[in-house]
């Protein structure tokens, strides 16, 4: 039997290469679908073709504000019509929103912050009452860190509201949350391929909450901030295990996720929070090359499998 050809659903061309690259090494063949614009026919299309769904939360920091809902709609079509998606509707509405993160991570019994999470940013001020300070101010749809706040007195997080201008967030949901405090400026991020943990990885967050792994992201962001050191922002941990694993792959299975870096943060007792599932998750090349780790190989070894 011929083998199936992957399409790969996208928004942000710059996150493309290590995938297609490791599908090409592993002899699988692809398209490419951008869903920044195009068009189907809603017919009984073909119903046994293989899809990847590379949508993230952060198209709209790209210009893409409508990506998520276009990929949402085709994704059930093709859904609908019989064909698989990788990372499919349930994954990509997981991706989209982190209170519905938070109520997977509590159906499966993972420890998350105490979060509150406002309608609007009346009732922003209110709910930091309740949590308390320090808190983290951060929009429901997150990506790479952006819009992620702390405050550290009522007075700071009233200034900001009152000027609700430098306050965005893309579906209107704000997320007040308990600042986990750590001893040292760091989070691990667990990757998750095919169902199972692949690697952790330990980012160093002294220069700020904007985290996201892609090669493409690190030539723009706040790597300067790191000088010296910033090609030791994200190490891969030796043997990373923890009593969690197990309950974060029931839950990814659940919600039909092929892949997600899930972070979490220890506060300085040792205990652990996880707070963020990235579902369109990328991968730290330098990090991996000095483990010997490849994530998008993996991923594209998985695939031949699905073909
Ligand atoms: N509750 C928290 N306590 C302490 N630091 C946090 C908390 N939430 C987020 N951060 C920091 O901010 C970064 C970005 O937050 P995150 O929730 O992952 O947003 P995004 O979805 O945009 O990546 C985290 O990686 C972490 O360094
Ligand atoms: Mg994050």
């Amino acid at each position: 039997m011929q083998q199936r050809t992957v399409s790969i659903l996208y928004e942000n061309p710059e996150w493309l290469p290590p995938i297609t690259e490791a599908l090409s090494e592993v002899g699988v063949d692809y398209t490419t679908w951008d869903l920044r614009g195009g068009s189907v026919t809603l017919d009984n299309g073909p119903s046994d073709q293989l899809f990847l769904n590379k949508v993230s939360a952060s198209a709209h920091s790209r210009g893409n504000v409508h990506v998520p809902a276009v990929a949402r709609s085709l994704i059930s079509h093709l859904e609908s019509n019989g064909n698989k998606v990788l990372n499919g509707g349930a994954a990509l509405d997981l991706e989209m929103s982190k209170v519905r993160q938070y109520d997977a991570l509590r159906k499966y019994g993972l420890p998350f912050p105490g979060t509150v999470a406002c309608f609007g940013i009346d009732t922003i001020v209110d709910a930091a009452l309740t949590i308390g300070f320090p808190l983290i101010l951060k929009p429901n749809r997150g990506g790479k860190g952006l819009g992620v706040q702390k405050f550290d007195s009522l007075e700071a997080l009233q200034a900001l509201v009152d000027q609700p201008i430098q306050l965005e967030s893309v579906d209107g949901i704000w997320l007040v949350q308990e600042y986990i405090a750590t001893s040292q400026p760091e989070i691990v991020r667990m990757e998750f391929i095919g169902g199972s943990l692949f690697y952790a990885v330990r980012v160093n967050t002294s220069g700020g909450f904007e985290l996201c792994p892609a090669e493409a992201c690190q030539l723009d962001a706040n790597i300067c901030a790191l000088g010296d050191n910033a090609g030791d922002m994200f190490s891969i941990i030796d043997d990373f295990s923890a009593p969690f694993v197990d309950a974060c792959e029931r839950m990814l299975l659940d919600y039909q996720c092929f892949t997600a870096g899930i972070e979490f943060i220890e506060d300085t007792n040792g205990q652990p929070y996880l707070y963020d599932i990235n579902v369109n998750t990328n991968y730290n090349p330098e990090a991996e090359q000095k483990a010997q780790l490849f994530g998008a190989r993996r991923l594209a070894e998985l695939i031949k499998q699905s073909c």
